[in-house]
């Protein structure tokens, strides 16, 4: 008897529950044969769509290429391949730097992103998984189709170049590529930014002392080094993950020792004054700003063991 009593509100709870979930699938159904949403490419998804969309399709990459193992493929040869076949097959769609989308990829919706920062949001693998098999209710193709496993991990090797390609490096690849007698102006390519960082002379621990009494802290805000904090600058923070410096020099340590003794030469509008240090001191702050932000190689290995 009691049971009974206490059996029957639960019963009730169940069926209502499957009640309005029916009423709910129903309503649904209703909605979607009344042909209501607009599937036009040309007008956004509804928020919760595309949250859903973006969710989906964010773990469902994620899961897919997780037991993937990158071969080694940042040797030049593998990278002027990966650029031939992404000039064949991306750029259409993608860009590059320093070159817009053509006309099939301007009316896409979800939109072909740029590529330059695909590293930042997925790994060697995750980036191999997408080219290979593209993705479903968007218009990303797959192109494993007549093409081997090899020739889309070298779309990969130069996709994951494309961060620190300024418009005259994507040029001056080009242009090798069609002359290449040219090959020599290429030669920074086997040059990765990690490579270029073992070679920088500076002292990071002089450096770090060096950028307080320079004073820079009073413009920028620079992390581990005390001061006013000033807003006048862009915060330095995770410097060594940066593409440019300031949107004009592609960020490697020459380039930046040069920003360093002499803003004005790059640009004579810039607000950055200089400030006098010598070759020797603007390399102990190069050191010691790379030190700030995960390294190239580091995220790859990351990225790899992931
Ligand atoms: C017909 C157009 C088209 C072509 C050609 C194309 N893509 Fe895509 N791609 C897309 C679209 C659209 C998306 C966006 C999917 C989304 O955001 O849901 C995308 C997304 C991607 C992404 C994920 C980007 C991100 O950061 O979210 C990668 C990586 C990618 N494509 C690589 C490639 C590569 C490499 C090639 C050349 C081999 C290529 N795509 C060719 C349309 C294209
Ligand atoms: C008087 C203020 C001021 C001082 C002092 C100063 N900077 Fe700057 N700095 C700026 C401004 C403003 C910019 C942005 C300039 C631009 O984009 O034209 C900048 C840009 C930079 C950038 C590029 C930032 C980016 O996001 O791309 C770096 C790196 C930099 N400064 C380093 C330094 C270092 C190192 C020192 C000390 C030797 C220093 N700055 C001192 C004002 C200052």
């Amino acid at each position: 008897m009691s049971a009974r009593l206490t059996g029957k509100p639960v019963l009730y709870v169940i069926a209502g529950a499957l009640g309005a979930a029916l009423l709910g699938a129903a309503a649904m159904g209703i909605f979607i044969a009344s042909g209501r949403y607009d599937i036009a490419a040309m007008h956004p998804h509804t928020q919760p769509v595309r949250t859903i969309l973006k969710f989906l399709q964010r773990r469902s990459i994620a899961f897919h290429a997780r037991n993937l193992v990158a071969p080694r493929f940042d040797q030049p040869e593998v990278i002027q391949r990966g650029l031939a076949l992404y000039r064949e097959h991306c750029v259409s769609c993608h860009g590059a730097p320093g070159e817009g989308r053509q006309r099939v990829g301007v009316g896409l919706n979800p939109n072909p992103p740029p590529l330059e920062q695909a590293i930042e949001r997925w790994s060697d693998a995750e980036i191999y998984w997408t080219t290979a098999f593209g993705l479903k209710m968007a218009g990303m193709p797959s192109f494993l189709l007549g093409r081997t496993p090899a020739e889309i991990w070298a779309i990969v090797a130069f996709v994951r170049q494309m961060n620190r390609l300024s418009p005259e490096e994507y040029r001056r690849m080009v242009s090798a590529r069609a002359n290449p007698s040219d090959t020599v102006r290429v030669q920074w390519i086997g040059k990765t930014r990690a490579e270029a960082l073992a070679r920088v002379p500076g002292d990071p621990a002089r450096g770090k002392e060096l950028l307080r009494t320079f004073g820079c802290r009073s413009c920028h805000l620079i992390p581990g080094v005390p001061g006013p904090g000033g807003n006048v600058g862009p915060p330095l923070t995770r410097w060594a993950e940066r593409q440019f410096i300031s949107g004009r020099l592609v960020n490697m340590p020459d380039a930046l020792r040069t920003w360093i003794l002499n803003p004005p030469a790059i640009d004579p509008h810039t607000a950055m004054p200089a400030l006098g240090a010598t070759v020797a001191q603007a390399d102990d702050m190069v050191a010691y700003l790379y030190t700030l932000g995960a390294r190239p190689r580091e995220r790859q290995q990351k990225n790899r063991s992931r």
